[in-house]
């Protein structure tokens, strides 16, 4: 069966590891894996790291990938998500997408799965469409991409991640959420402090628990950072929450990592952030500058991570073309 990757959990542990040791793998270790096809990128909201990172990915592995952004498109406004998604899978390998609404993937990888399973449609075949993985760019509830480069730089700064202790202070968001599942499937200690009312729900905590999480939820960053191996934030106000910021800026108004937070996590400990940052609010300059900034990185693993996941999805571990035999 073709698989999809809407959040890291749709990967098993032993699949992750896979991903995270291609990513880790040397550019060229993927040969000509693509051999020309293309990989469509639909983007509903701006970006900077997951276009780029995602297009040389592509590149890396011998495809071509083409951006297609959203408003030219018009999912649900010029033709349904469905259509959209079984008209990209005639022409793709797989359909990377970056959307407003988390359920508009789930559409869209039903309706490639429901359209025949070939690979490529035949010519005398006019119903079905190719069955293709899509793969979540960022939607309101999940980032798997940034969680897979966010494993990697946490590895690369501090090897074995078993036992370890990864702080996150501000809102329980669609990047804490994949993050979250990624540091329970590697064994790491995940502790959250975010301000009454923007804490990860009983949903989430109910997930993480399927996951063998061990999390603790506090409103306390002082507290849920000290002695913890690396601290990481987002912004406070998210892509499409825009009207909000007035109210989350006061909301969260003490849970940006700064100096004093610093000096409560582990000697030597790690920050990182998967930007964009707003410096000030949820990230002191002083500290997105500091040398425990670990945020260029990160942004650089995005490429590494994607050329891992995209190789393993259209590779070995995809199932891509086992529903045609
Ligand atoms: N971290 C991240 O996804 O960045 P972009 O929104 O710029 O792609
Ligand atoms: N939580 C942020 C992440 C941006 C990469 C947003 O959704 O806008």
């Amino acid at each position: 069966m073709t698989r999809h990757v809407l959040d890291v959990d749709d990967l098993s542990c032993g699949e992750l590891e896979e991903v995270l040791a291609l990513a880790a793998a040397p550019a060229g270790a993927h040969g000509d894996l693509l051999g020309g096809r293309g990989v469509a990128l639909v983007f509903e909201k701006p970006s900077a790291r997951t276009r780029s990172s995602a297009e040389l990915a592509v590149v890396a592995l011998g495809g071509h990938p083409v951006y297609v952004q959203g408003t030219e498109v018009g999912i649900d406004v010029r033709e349904t998500a469905e259509d959209v998604a079984r008209t990209l899978a005639c022409y793709h390998a797989a359909i990377c997408a970056r959307v407003l609404d988390h359920e508009t993937l789930v559409r869209m990888s039903a309706a490639v799965d429901a359209g025949g399973g070939r690979r490529w449609p035949g010519p005398d075949d006019g119903i079905g469409t190719a069955a293709v993985p899509v793969v979540n760019l960022l939607s309101d509830a999940a980032h798997p991409c940034q969680a897979l480069a966010d494993l990697l730089t946490l590895r690369q700064l501090l090897g074995d991640l078993g036992g370890r202790t990864l702080c996150y202070v501000g809102d329980a968001n669609n990047v804490w959420r994949s993050l979250a599942k990624a540091a329970a499937m590697v064994g790491m200690r995940m502790r959250t402090a975010s301000p009454e009312g923007y804490s990860p729900g009983p949903e989430d905590l109910a997930a993480l628990g399927r996951l063998g999480a061990d999390v603790e939820i506090g409103h306390d960053p002082v507290e849920s950072a000290t002695g913890a191996d690396a601290l990481y934030t987002d912004v406070w106000t998210s892509m499409g929450q825009e009207e909000e910021a007035t109210l989350r800026r006061a909301a969260f108004d003490g849970f940006g990592i700064d100096d004093r937070l610093l000096a409560a996590a582990a000697p030597g400990a790690a920050v990182l952030h998967c930007l964009p940052a707003r410096r000030g609010e949820e990230i002191s300059a002083e500290v997105l500058e500091s040398p425990r900034s670990a945020v260029w990185r990160q942004a650089a693993n995005r490429l590494h991570a994607m050329r891992g996941l995209l190789g393993w999805l259209l590779g070995a571990g995809g199932g891509v073309g086992e529903a045609a035999s």
